[in-house]
């Protein structure tokens, strides 16, 4: 049985965070909003708990989990070595959507980092995370709330969808603010280099981290972040993306979609808004939809634009895509 509890997302009653926080406490499983999308909750350090988390998403044990704390002071046991930069990069950034990877100490489990020396840290945002993370008063690993290989929840009937009977407990604060996952910044390496790109962008970065580069799609080595993975943040129905002059795609679409559709295909059509904060907080609930529309194919439009969000974005369209791309010039 899974128990929904429903919160104020701006200022949570205190007994349901209690009441949550004390499930996490015993080594239960607690969906929660954060304001990227919503994560998985369980005690970083039980390592039983741990492993009962990666049962329940189905995740493979060999992708590493994000450790979620209250604030910057709760970082010192985790980690072996604190990089002076780490500090700018708190002050600035956190609480917010960027994720550190550290040196790990001996005190996280080998379940958590997937017996990577390093560790994934964050110090969310959203109101209810705070809160759930100070009444804990323990690190919480905190995976996205969605079986493995299924776009991120952004609000708590995605969880249910995806979880429904495997996990103790989702705390409802409804929608997700920013919609896709944070931003990883490896610091572990010679050079700072973004894992996964996110709401925190490289410009933003570059203002205290002149030298951080952003990692090429395809991982070089074994797992760095295999998160970076083909074939993740997928619907069911495959995703075709095309990019290229917005009037040559949406012809391409529109030709293709006949096509399909004359073969008796249903196609799901996903026309990304101009605005990419909005593209960003729609995405993954859109994904959905079309799986729950039954379509048999998703034909998606990249987005033109190219801050930092839009790269997040076509980060995550990519990855859906696993290749299938179709240039239009
Ligand atoms: O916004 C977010 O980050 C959300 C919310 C819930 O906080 N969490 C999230 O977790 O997206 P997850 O497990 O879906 O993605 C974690 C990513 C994966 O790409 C994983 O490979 C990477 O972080 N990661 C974790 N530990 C790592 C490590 N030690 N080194 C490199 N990458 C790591
Ligand atoms: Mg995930």
């Amino acid at each position: 049985m899974t128990t929904v509890l429903r919160v104020a997302p701006d200022r949570p009653d205190p007994f349901v965070i209690a009441t949550a926080a004390a499930c996490l406490r015993q080594g239960g499983l607690v969906a929660f909003p954060t304001e990227t999308v919503y994560g998985l909750g369980v005690a970083a350090l039980d390592a039983a708990a741990v492993r009962r988390l990666f049962a329940a998403k189905g995740r493979p044990a060999d992708d590493p989990l994000i450790v979620h704390v209250a604030d910057a002071t709760a970082l010192a046991p985790l980690v072996a070595a604190r990089p002076p930069i780490v500090d700018a990069l708190a002050a600035r950034f956190w609480p917010g959507p960027l994720t550190l990877v550290l040196r790990r100490s001996a005190l996280v489990p080998d379940e958590v980092t997937a017996g990577l020396d390093t560790v994934a840290i964050r110090v969310p945002a959203h109101p209810v995370a705070q809160a759930l993370l100070v009444a804990a008063g323990i690190a919480v690993a905190a995976p996205s709330a969605n079986l493995f290989s299924r776009p991120s929840p952004t609000v708590a009937a995605h969880v249910l969808e995806d979880l429904d009977g495997r996990i103790d407990m989702v705390l409802d604060g409804g929608a997700t603010q920013v919609g896709v996952e944070s931003t990883v910044l490896d610091l572990s390496g010679d050079v700072p280099e973004v894992l996964r790109p996110g709401a925190v962008t490289l410009e933003m970065l570059r203002a205290l981290l002149p030298e951080v580069r952003a990692r090429g799609l395809k991982p070089s080595g074994p797992h760095r972040s295999p998160g970076l993975l083909d074939k993740h943040y997928s619907p069911r129905a495959p995703l075709t993306l095309y990019e290229g002059a917005v009037e040559r795609v949406i012809d391409r679409i529109q030709q293709d979609a006949r096509v399909a559709e004359a073969a008796g295909r249903r196609v799901g059509l996903l026309i990304p808004d101009d605005d990419p904060a909005i593209t960003a907080a729609r995405l993954y609930a859109a994904l959905r939809d079309f799986d729950t529309a039954g379509v048999d194919e998703i034909l998606a439009r990249l987005p033109t634009t190219t801050d930092g969000l839009s790269q997040a974005i076509a980060d995550r369209l990519r990855r859906a895509a696993a290749g299938r791309v179709v240039d239009c010039g």
